[in-house]
């Protein structure tokens, strides 16, 4: 375990190239940003067209004279790659590093985040300027981290891309019987007969076969992940051993985080949830369930690196978020494991796009705002709590979520073309954790299954190459799985398994499931305790939707049965034991009420300990951990929007009133000695 460094980070992105013609706002930034208690600031993220306004020539003074000056005043930097959005004369130049979508057609200069990444001119450029920045500002005292471009994403379908992407495949599969076999193409007969043939999806031709599809993204990635590692070889070329970053996004598919998460040294993420459309719980854990994803991803502290003062612009409505709601959010990153509360942006811009998206100074500039006075108030608490920072969460839970198989279950036709519900499953499982008050890792079918005691994995309809071994030792092991319908369907080329499902486990979960049957949107059945059940979860009655499977249990036991239609009577919900662990197995998309009935029964048999085990813990009261070698901190925030009495757990209380009672968006931090 690391040891910690005593500070949180407090700040977020900062464009002081808008203003370099308002020397004075920018001197007068820094006086804010020191009454905030704003110690960090990302700089450069989209100064490209300032640091090199003609190609080749460097013009990084203005940047300097604005480091010295943050540096000066006790702030530190992490330094931007300015990738995410290139000048204009690099476009004119060199139109290759211009887009081109999957309808074939090439972009205009305009936007940003819209480069191909295989174009050898643009690596070229970018290795250059992002050289150049880490030579002249690496060692820097003022600069602690690399921001490498901002939020990668989007796909390039160009000639350069297509051919980068046949090389791909022919290393992929060496033969065209292979890639024949492995892609299915016998199936209207679009075999290959050259990997010249091979072509990116398009809607304009190739948008059948799954298997391409899924490659297709998977090269995406690669590509992306490859660029990525060029910028980070610039930097360190140019002298500096900083620890890189990039901002990941929301729930983001475009690429597979999984694989990006092995380059970077920390995880940084950008959290815009939509405040106030649902209730302020449902919202939070959503929001947790993205941050304990980025935690998982290294199983390390993150970085909330974006986030927004006020109102986000690009949202459909930009609401504001109630008095309070800000510094909740930020600190909920806290509590999930961020060693930051970073936001976009501090200074507003003039004009443009995010002229009307939430700042710490806005347009009026002064620091008797509502938002500014929110921000200092979060500044001093993160003061208060700068020992947490570097402390781990040791979660004995996970969820698992995985992009490949998101991907897959979204790109196949049947059994429900509408919505698969993939990520709403998922979250119904961690709803009912968080609210038993455990910690949960956010986990994708990659990672090491041995550190939990209870994994929860619904919906895994695609196996990455050897999940189902790693799934069976779990067990064998002597941990409990909660899985689902819908699992063990397809290999890593979306292919069925022959002999039966869910594959390679049917012994595992004592049971084939035989067909899947989709629902109707509106249309229900029910879930019904089996013959002679009264009490406990299983003697409840429990609503389903959209997917429900029939399976035929072999020594699986049946807890709960279908209560309507031919299947009503057949197995809804089975356990089943194997080696020294157990399987649950549910086979439709059941209501919450039935995760959050059966879960406290099945982690008290898991062994998994609630974090507050003697009291109730109540709705919208969210409890987490992080700890060190001596302490242990237990994080309390109360999401309710009531005030509610909380027994209070041992240790000494660093955050928070006196008393048991714990208002509504405040937040509670014990300090426990190990
Ligand atoms: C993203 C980007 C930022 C900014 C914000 C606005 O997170 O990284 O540059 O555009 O969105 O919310
Ligand atoms: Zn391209």
């Amino acid at each position: 375990m690391k040891e910690s460094t005593g500070k949180l980070l407090h700040g977020g992105d900062y464009n002081p190239e808008q203003w370099l013609d308002h020397p004075k706002i920018l001197e007068k930034d820094t006086e804010r940003f020191k009454e905030a208690g704003i110690n960090t600031v990302s700089l450069g993220i989209f100064s490209w067209a300032f640091l090199e306004p003609e190609e080749g020539v460097y013009r990084f003074d203005w940047m300097e004279k604005i480091i010295n000056h943050l540096y000066e005043n006790g702030i530190s930097v992490i330094l931007a790659t300015p990738s995410g959005a290139r000048p204009r004369w690099l476009a004119e130049k060199y139109p290759e590093v211009l887009r081109v979508n999957s309808r074939r057609e090439r972009e205009l200069f305009g936007r940003r985040h819209n480069h191909c990444l295989t174009s050898p001119v643009y690596r070229e450029k970018v290795y250059q300027i992002d050289y150049q920045l880490s030579r002249r500002f690496g060692r820097h005292p003022a600069v602690r981290m690399w921001h490498i471009s901002n939020e990668y994403g989007g796909e390039c379908h160009c000639p350069l891309c297509q051919e980068a992407f046949r090389g791909w495949i022919r290393k992929r599969y060496q033969t065209t019987e292979r890639l024949n076999s492995r892609w299915c193409t016998a199936f209207w007969s679009h075999v290959y007969t050259d990997f010249s043939q091979v072509e990116s999806p398009s809607p304009l031709g190739e948008d059948s076969i799954q298997a391409l599809d899924l490659d297709w993204k998977r090269f995406v990635t690669e590509q992306t992940v490859d660029f990525m590692r060029q910028e980070i070889c610039a930097v360190r070329d140019g002298g500096s051993d900083l620890p890189v970053t990039t901002n990941l996004m929301y729930d983001f598919e475009g690429l597979d985080y999984a694989r990006m998460a092995p380059e970077l040294d920390v995880i940084s993420w950008d959290n815009y949830p939509t405040w106030h459309k649902a209730d302020d719980w449902t919202i939070a854990l959503d929001a947790c369930m993205q941050h304990d994803l980025m935690r998982s991803l290294k199983r390390q502290p993150f970085l909330l690196i974006e986030s927004c003062p006020g109102a986000t612009n690009w949202q459909s409505v930009s609401h504001l978020p109630a008095p309070g709601i800000h510094k909740a959010a930020g600190l909920m990153a806290v509590a999930h494991g961020s060693d930051s509360v970073m936001y976009f942006q501090l200074r507003q811009s003039r004009g443009s796009e995010e002229k009307f998206h939430g700042a710490v100074i806005d347009h009026y500039g002064g620091n008797d705002t509502r938002m500014f006075r929110e921000v200092c108030d979060t500044g001093e608490t993160l003061e208060k709590l700068g020992e947490l920072a570097g402390t781990e969460t040791r979660a004995r839970a996970a969820v698992v979520y995985d992009t490949e198989n998101k991907w897959a279950i979204k790109g196949s036709k049947g059994p429900r073309n509408k919505n698969m519900y993939y990520k709403e499953t998922v979250f119904k499982s961690y709803r009912a954790l968080r609210e038993q008050g455990v910690d949960v890792d956010v986990i994708n079918e990659t990672q090491d299954l041995t550190p939990y005691r209870f994994v929860a994995a619904p919906m895994v309809y695609l196996f990455r190459e050897g999940f189902e071994r790693k799934l069976r030792e779990y067990v064998e092991q002597g941990g409990t799985l909660f899985a689902t319908y819908w699992s063990g369907v397809v290999d890593e080329n979306d292919r069925c398994y022959l002999g039966g499902t869910p594959h390679g486990l049917m012994d595992v979960f004592g049971l084939r499931a035989e067909e899947i049957d989709g629902l109707y949107d509106g249309e229900t059945n029910g879930i019904v305790p089996a013959d002679g059940t009264t009490s406990g979860a299983a003697g409840g009655r429990y609503s389903c939707a959209h997917l429900c499977e029939l399976v035929k249990p072999t020594t699986a036991e049946t807890l709960m049965v279908y209560e309507n239609h031919f299947y009503g009577g057949m197995p809804a919900l089975l356990k089943n034991r194997y080696g020294k662990g157990t399987v649950y197995y549910l086979c439709a998309d059941a209501e919450q009420r039935l995760y959050d009935s059966f879960y406290p029964e099945i982690l008290r048999e898991a062994g998994v300990r609630p974090l507050l085990e003697d009291m109730r813990i109540p709705k919208g009261l969210s409890v987490t951990s992080r700890e060190n070698e001596t302490y242990r901190y237990l994080i309390l925030q109360n999401f309710s929007g009531e005030e509610q009495n909380v027994l209070c757990p041992a240790g000494e209380k660093i955050l928070g009133g006196e008393g048991n009672r714990i208002s509504p968006l405040e937040t509670w931090v014990f300090r426990q000695k190990k």
